[in-house]
């Protein structure tokens, strides 16, 4: 997969490419993520990308002819464009997983007051990481990035992927490692047995009741087994009956 990034910051990518899982994925070239300086694509002979907004108002827009010209450069057939704003759709895990079964994905990183409106003609989507505004689209573009590019064939171990929070719908299981113990705090007496369908059911119901407890909200989206129905169930018996 390649990564285009369209940005006046590209020295904010620096640490991110060059560490850790995305830096190995670079490497063994499963991604291929470049940064564009979009004031190299300015028509201003001091390279400009900003200008006043007409109608008036505070700050600096960017202007519209770099960002087209970019866009006509790097946009192929096969290209998601992505322009990060706070009023696109949110991402998610169900996006990242869309968006990483493509080939090739163009990020566009506004700044100052955003960028000027008649890029939306130039667009695939208009993506927002969440709801509140940043400086800038260059953490967005990294979130996404990295999203994405750890669901990319053997990037990571797939099982592992695969049983991310959010992957399938629910959270992840509750998780432990050495020492057993430590001041008093224990590791469940179950993880220690070695009895691996006892502990293959452990975790599904603990996926169920972790969710349940913290993000209720995502339940209404998940398609779920007859199993992981009456493990529901279950749980949401024990709350009520604990509130009478
Ligand atoms: C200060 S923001 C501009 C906000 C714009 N004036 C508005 O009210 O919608 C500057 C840039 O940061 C990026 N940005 C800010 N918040 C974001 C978010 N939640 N998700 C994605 N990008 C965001 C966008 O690229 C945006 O063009």
């Amino acid at each position: 997969m390649i990564i285009d990034i369209v940005t006046i910051f590209p020295e904010f990518f620096d640490t991110f490419l060059s560490t850790s899982i995305i830096k190995r994925a670079i490497t063994q070239q499963q991604v291929n993520i470049r940064l564009h300086q979009i004031r190299d694509y300015s028509h201003h002979k001091h390279h400009n990308i900003d200008d006043t907004p007409y109608g008036g108002g505070v700050g600096m827009l960017m202007t519209f002819p770099p960002f087209y010209d970019v866009i006509m450069k790097l946009k192929t057939e096969k290209s998601i464009v992505i322009y990060l704003s706070p009023q696109g759709k949110l991402f998610n895990q169900k996006m990242a997983k869309k968006l990483a079964q493509s080939d090739h994905l163009v990020l566009l990183c506004g700044h100052y007051e955003g960028v000027d409106a008649r890029i939306e003609a130039l667009i695939d989507m208009e993506v927002s990481i969440g709801d509140y505004v940043l400086t800038g689209g260059e953490i967005p573009a990294m979130i996404i990035s990295d999203a994405v590019t750890r669901l990319l064939p053997d990037v990571i171990h797939e099982d592992s992927a695969e049983e991310d929070s959010l992957q399938n719908g629910w959270l992840k299981f509750p998780q432990y490692t050495k020492p057993e113990t430590y001041k008093g705090h224990n590791v469940p007496e179950l993880l220690l047995s070695g009895h691996h369908q006892k502990i293959a059911d452990w975790r599904k119901e603990q996926q169920i009741r972790t969710t349940f407890n913290k993000r209720r909200d995502l339940i209404k989206g998940i398609k779920m087994t007859k199993e992981e129905q009456i493990i529901l169930d279950k749980v949401k018996n024990e709350s009520k009956n604990s509130k009478d």
